[in-house]
């Protein structure tokens, strides 16, 4: 990035507090997308074979300041791949301590003309701002608002928010990279990249109902499915890795 450790520090730190603001914004009629913590805090135990929503607690006694700890958000990730961008998550599967605390955080670099494909996550809403370059971003509402495009070109220092499970996108339609924070309102925003589960699921989708459902021919969909190799079953569930790699899951990328 271009801007200094102080400007980075200031950087997270809003994103921070916005995303806070996502998450706490529970006045009574308004239901948080992750259960209220029972306790200060439940520092994931990823060793428990207990299987809970979320993770099992570590004994509070053996935590420590390092289980709130993660480094390496100032290190852009490699968007050197057919989408152009890359995502850092910062969720409870990097980050034990957000266990039970219904927030994450992400860093996604935007290669010039790069994007983040259409996606959605149905944990989160995510709150996004720009601290580097320029982004085309946007949602699509649901069916019953008329699936309206809301879209906006965000420049640095913009803010802007993807409403939970709405479909959204960013694309670097400057001619320098880009770099955004965003804060989502889940420990595990869990992402659905479209293209990915409709075309590569695994197994495939019966050609039929995508035929219809697309309104092409047989042979469209076989054409569009080729190109999606079908993800692994384990990169389901993360933030991250949910087919091929950053960004939600791209074609074209070898297994991990
Ligand atoms: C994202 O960047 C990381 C760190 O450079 C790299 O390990 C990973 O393979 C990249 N992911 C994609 C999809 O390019």
């Amino acid at each position: 990035m271009a801007s200094g450790g102080g400007a980075f520090a200031a950087t997270v730190v809003a994103v921070a507090a916005a995303a806070a603001f996502v998450a706490c914004s529970s006045v009574p009629r308004v239901v948080a997308s992750d259960p209220s913590p029972l306790q200060d805090f439940c520092v994931a135990d990823k060793l428990s074979a207990v299987l809970v929503n979320g993770f099992v607690c570590k004994n509070a006694k053996q935590v420590t300041a390092n289980d709130f700890l993660f480094r390496g958000l100032n290190v852009a990730g490699n968007t050197m791949n057919p989408q152009g961008s890359n995502v850092t998550a910062v969720t409870v599967n990097e980050l034990p301590g957000l266990n039970t605390l219904g927030i994450s955080l992400v860093r996604i670099d935007f290669a010039p003309g790069g994007q983040n494909p259409p996606h959605t996550h149905p944990r989160a809403t995510e709150v996004l701002t720009v601290v580097q370059g320029t982004l085309l971003v946007g949602f699509v509402a649901s069916n019953q608002n008329q699936n309206q495009l809301l879209t906006k070109q965000l420049v640095e220092g913009d803010v802007f928010v993807f409403p939970i499970g709405l479909i959204h996108f960013q694309l670097n339609n400057g001619a320098v990279p880009a770099v955004a924070f965003a804060g989502l309102s889940s420990q595990n925003p869990g992402v659905i990249t479209i293209a990915n589960a409709v075309f590569g699921s695994n197994p495939p989708i019966n050609d039929d109902i995508l035929a219809k459902a697309f309104m092409i021919d047989n042979e469209q969909v076989d054409w569009i499915q080729a190109k999606f190799a079908a993800p692994p079953a384990s990169s389901y569930g993360g933030f991250i890795g949910g087919g091929r790699g950053g960004g939600g899951g791209f074609p074209g990328l070898p297994p991990p």
